[in-house]
């Protein structure tokens, strides 16, 4: 079955159940500072988990896309992703176990094909400190629907993952109750490090038994929890009903609410398996193409190197995605994780002896896999291919250099004073101990001068038995943001070189050149970057490519139209929820302001809304204000996928 097929078959089943299908978020986060990226369907729906009502009523579900950024290095075996598609499902306080878990195993055996007699279930044992009972209906429920399709569906104890390794596994035990580290979930983890005010619950994990032999580098003997790659977890029922309300104490939310995602690609991965035996989330429909077009770029096949093969299909995904989501390669939060996927992509394409310049082609079988159930990504198509082409060829012009520059240090590692006829050599065929490693300021300088992301570094090490100084590398590079950042508040507040009239004026005509920008070329244009002299503004922004003329001169018309026009701006202060939710509000740095904002809006004499962004000020009274005509200098690149104007008032 395919991956449009599953996920269609899910929603539409959800659908049938009463659930009202929502479309998926972005993949950053709109409320939530907490984390980087969207790695869980739950996220978007916290605030109906703790009680607010949901416009689409009591029973949700989704597809929701999602990016876990602390599974990059696990990629490579035949089921970690670190961009993946959660299937959802959320009941505020309607449903409950019994209908969940009954759904889930009519969904997964009837409707997508999986054999049972693979599916195996752990549930939560309990846990003391907290007062948290354990779980005594889910396994009962799980028995009853294993009983009836006559497979014998023993209940066990096992409590950690260490006794799992211990205990193992018998014939005919099918349900598993572990402790809360495997079996609770909240976005924080563990009962004990969820912060007060945190809603969890004890949930229940569905794995799919892949019947490979147990490796037992992994522990003694195998168990559902075990990493040997037999078990593959493929969905969790959260019975989230407990609210954390102070040190070992929670008590139960108003609302019993159930919060279930499943991994789409496992599942299709699950139900390959039961059809043709393949073990292999990369072998399924939604990697395959991709999987194919490296094959035809590299002369090689999938299983002459499966693991450069994953990870170059798996980042290459991520990027696409990421940036359909407008998040552009950069070197800060969400912006380094494109970079990073895309320069260890590099990397792995490299050792496939894949020719340089073909990133934009697998970007463009990614956007050709997804385009029917992802139509933004085939708007942005040009985009995401142009972006990606062009941070591939930045880290080309400095791979090379960076490579030799990282095997000369290493080389001094390497070092043993031999000395021979009086002379020091160098031994390369000595062995370096654990203890060596690379120097902070070597890590340092191969990503200020070389682009390499410290953890590819740290890969690049690792494969020579050396270790990086990372935490004095994380000092220096504090030192480095402190240092740029210290001299552009000197010199800038809010990126304003003073609060002259001239200033002023031209941060007025910098939102209303940002606002003709976004019109004329689209809204994957933010700003990246400010600073305004009294001569001249410098704006920063994101977006792939030159611009035409043509376009300069209508975006400078814009403003000057505005100016001729004239008109109010106002100042509004809101709630920063509140302007997050109003997409008619321009903002870029969202995590940068307070609860409280302020939102500038300029509306001309005529109605016509010109500009409504968020922003610190200052800003001229009125429009014709602005005095003077409003005349674009100059157009350049200022770094992969950010364009830079020079515009002043003449
Ligand atoms: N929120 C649960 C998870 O991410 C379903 O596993």
């Amino acid at each position: 079955m395919s991956g449009n097929d599953v996920r269609r078959k899910y929603l539409a089943f959800m659908e049938k159940n009463g659930h009202a299908i929502v479309p998926s978020s972005a993949l950053i986060p709109e409320n939530d500072p907490t984390t980087l990226f969207t790695g869980s369907g739950m996220q978007p729906m916290l605030p109906y988990l703790l009680g607010e009502k949901h416009p689409k009523g009591i029973r949700i579900a989704d597809s929701q896309r999602c990016f876990r950024a602390e599974d990059i290095e696990e990629v490579g075996d035949n089921r970690h992703t670190t961009f993946f598609e959660m299937l959802g499902n959320w009941s505020f306080g309607d449903y409950f176990k019994k209908e969940q878990i009954e759904w889930m195993y009519e969904f997964l055996v009837k409707d997508v094909g999986i054999n049972p007699n693979r599916l195996y279930i752990s549930v939560f044992g309990g846990d003391e400190l907290n007062n948290l009972p354990r779980d005594v209906d889910a396994p009962e429920i799980w028995r009853g629907l294993f009983a009836k399709a006559g497979i014998e569906a023993q209940i066990v104890n096992i409590g950690s993952e260490a006794d799992g390794y211990e205990r193992g596994m018998n014939p005919g035990e099918r349900i598993f109750y572990y402790e809360a580290k495997k079996n609770w979930w909240s976005r924080a983890g563990i009962p004990n490090k969820m912060p007060i005010g945190e809603p969890g619950g004890p949930d229940s994990e569905m794995f799919y038994d892949f019947g490979t032999p147990h490796d037992t580098k992994y522990g003694k003997l195998c168990h559902p929890n075990c990493d040997c790659g037999r078990f593959m977890e493929i969905g969790n029922n959260v019975f989230m009903q407990y609210l954390k309300t102070g040190n070992n104490e929670f008590t139960e939310l108003k609302n019993k609410n159930i919060d279930f995602g499943g991994g789409l690609e496992r599942i299709v991965a699950a139900s390959l398996h039961s059809s043709t035996g393949m073990a292999d989330v990369f072998l399924t429909d939604l990697f395959t193409p991709t999987i194919f077009q490296i094959e035809q770029l590299s002369g090689k096949s999938y299983n002459d190197d499966l693991q450069s093969f994953r990870i170059v299909a798996d980042h290459l995904r991520g990027a696409v995605f990421m940036i359909g989501d407008g998040i552009m390669p950069g070197n800060t939060d969400q912006d380094y994780f494109v970079r990073r996927l895309l320069r260890r992509a590099v990397r792995y394409a490299d050792k496939l002896a894949i020719p340089a310049g073909k990133f934009s082609q697998l970007a463009q079988s990614v956007i050709n896999t997804y385009n029917q159930h992802y139509p933004n990504l085939k708007d942005k198509e040009q985009l995401i291919s142009e972006v990606i082409a062009h941070e591939e060829e930045q880290f080309r012009k400095t791979l090379e250099a960076g490579l030799k520059q990282f095997n000369k240090i290493s080389l001094q590692i390497h070092v043993t004073s031999k000395v021979k006829n009086g002379k020091k050599v160098i031994d390369k065929s000595s062995v370096p101990t654990t203890k060596q490693v690379i120097g902070a300021q070597n890590a340092f300088d191969l990503y200020t001068t070389y682009g390499f992301p410290i953890e590819l570094t740290e890969e690049i090490a690792a494969e020579k038995g050396l270790a990086v100084e990372r935490s004095g590398f994380e000092i220096l590079m504090e030192k480095h943001k402190v240092t740029s950042r210290a001299g552009a508040e000197q010199k800038f507040k809010g990126g304003l070189a003073d609060n002259s009239e001239r200033v002023i004026q031209l941060h007025t005509a910098t939102h209303l050149m940002l606002a003709g920008l976004q019109k004329e070329l689209g809204n994957h244009i933010h700003q990246a970057g400010s600073n305004i002299t009294g001569e001249r503004l410098r704006y920063d922004f994101t977006h792939p490519e030159k611009i035409d003329l043509g376009t300069l001169n209508r975006v400078e018309a814009y403003v000057n139209n505005a100016i001729a026009i004239g008109g109010q701006v106002t100042i509004e202060i809101v709630p920063k929820t509140e302007a997050q939710a109003d997409s008619s509000i321009e903002a870029s740095f969202w995590d940068r302001y307070p609860n409280e904002v302020k939102v500038y809006t300029m509306t001309g004499n005529d109605g016509t809304i010109f500009s409504k962004e968020l922003c610190g000020g200052p800003h001229v009274k009125k429009l014709e204000d602005i005095k003077g005509i409003f005349k674009i200098t100059k157009e350049e690149s200022s770094s992969a996928g950010i364009r830079r104007i020079k515009a002043t008032l003449v």
